[in-house]
């Protein structure tokens, strides 16, 4: 094992923060097998953004171009966390300097630059791998266990939503999130989580139909300055169009039962809903990002006049929270930072070459990034097919 990881995150806009917060936090998990965590850059075009995150989260320096990451010898370990168009340029250029990448979801924007990430990955001697963070989610990884352990049993239906609120004032200013074409809005931006969360709880998706795309703001304004994430900067009155969705729903076929997903950045209300239903054989669970803490279970026993969901308050006996958090004990609570944790320690781990029986899951390849843009891919065409069913081409991963 390396005596020491440099590790560096590129991008300091709202995701940026998170690994940024998370390669600090990594090392405080669980036992301390891990090699030195060195936090070493953040690199942003933004000098303002960078140094103010280098600052914040103890980096000793901030960058402004991802070539001086790639270039820099004290660097190992990077985090892509910058628009989705940009991925594949900087993947591609550190993976070839030989730095380990954990790139955001979804892997592109485009299938032609994912699957050549992907090939980039398979033939560069260090590891890329992409960030769906809502696995390391303690109640949804539970209700996966539920459901392969057999207590849930075979899934019959999945019914989720991930409805978030940052598109919804026709004021919130012009971002990357706005441009691209078809299904790279809101299908991207968060049906790419909820996809992933579909497959990890269900299984493979075989075909997709119903496919919509609805754009329902046509026009945003130009913002005045930067804006990082979902900010509401100040607008000029300069107007540009959105190329892309802002809701978008499709139905899905799985191995075994189906799903109904629905997504929008336009939900009034719902700031961060990721939220989903699951019918099994044995019983259904509930969950909610707005309450991430806790689960929603049935289960098909006792007398029927006396059965119904019951709350699980999530603790020490769940996945991730036993010594991954400071104190774990149950319901001190936890949220989707602590998940940006668990990826991050994730990777590192995987970086530093432990064992997986003696890891946490690892995180997800880029076919598993190449294979998730496949689902949104075939939604878009199901859109453009009038609702049609399209088959998802690839075969699965396990
Ligand atoms: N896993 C999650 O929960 C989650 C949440 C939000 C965003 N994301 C993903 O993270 C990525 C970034 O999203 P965000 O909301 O943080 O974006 P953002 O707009 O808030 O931040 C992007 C940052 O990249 C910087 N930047 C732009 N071009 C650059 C370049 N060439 N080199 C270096 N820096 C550059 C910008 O100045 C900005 O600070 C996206 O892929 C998004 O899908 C994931």
């Amino acid at each position: 094992m390396s005596k020491s990881l440099g590790v560096a995150v590129i991008g300091a806009g709202m995701a940026g923060k998170a690994h940024a917060a998370a390669y600090r936090t990594a090392s405080t998990l669980y036992s301390p097998d891990l090699p030195e965590i060195r936090l070493v850059s953040i690199g942003d075009v933004n000098a303002e953004f960078g140094s103010a995150a280098a600052k914040r989260f103890g980096y000793d320096r901030h960058d402004s171009s991802w070539q001086a990451i790639a270039e820099a010898d004290d660097i190992d370990v990077v985090s892509v966390v910058i628009a989705n168009k940009l991925h594949r340029e900087v993947v591609e250029g550190l993976l070839a300097a030989g730095k380990h990448v954990l790139c955001e979801k979804p892997l592109s924007d485009t299938m032609e630059d994912a699957r050549a990430m992907a090939e980039a990955a398979r033939n560069a001697s260090s590891l890329g791998r992409i960030g769906f963070t809502f696995r390391r989610t303690p109640g949804i990884a539970y209700i996966r266990d539920l459901i392969r352990s057999g207590t849930l049993g075979k899934v019959l239906h999945f019914s989720g939503r991930y409805w978030t609120d940052y598109g919804c004032s026709p004021e919130a200013p012009m971002s990357w999130r706005y441009k691209g074409g078809a299904g790279s809005g809101a299908l991207a931006d968060v049906g790419s989580h909820l996809a992933y969360v579909a497959e990890f709880l269900c299984g493979d998706i075989q075909s997709v139909s119903g496919g919509q795309l609805s754009t329902v703001i046509p026009q945003r304004p130009l913002p005045l300055g930067a804006v990082m994430g979902h900010d509401h900067s100040a607008v000029s009155d300069i107007f540009e169009p959105v190329e892309n969705d802002d809701v978008a729903a499709f139905s899905a076929e799985f191995t075994t039962g189906v799903g109904s997903l629905a997504v929008s950045r336009v939900a009034a209300g719902h700031a961060n809903t990721l939220t989903f239903e699951v019918f099994c054989e044995n019983g259904a669970a509930l969950f909610d990002q707005r309450r991430p803490a806790e689960i929603g279970l049935f289960l098909n026993e006792g007398a029927s006049a006396q059965n119904g969901y019951r709350q699980v308050v999530l603790g020490p006996e769940h996945p991730y929270i036993a010594g991954g958090l400071a104190m774990d004990a149950p319901s001190v609570g936890f949220g989707q930072n602590d998940a940006f944790g668990y990826q991050a320690r994730a990777f590192l781990e995987e970086v530093a070459g432990l064992p997986a029986e003696k890891s946490l899951p690892r995180c997800a390849t880029f076919e598993e990034g190449v294979r998730n843009m496949e689902i949104l891919a075939a939604v878009t065409e199901s859109a453009q097919l009038g609702g049609r069913s399209v088959a998802i081409p690839q075969p699965a991963f396990a």
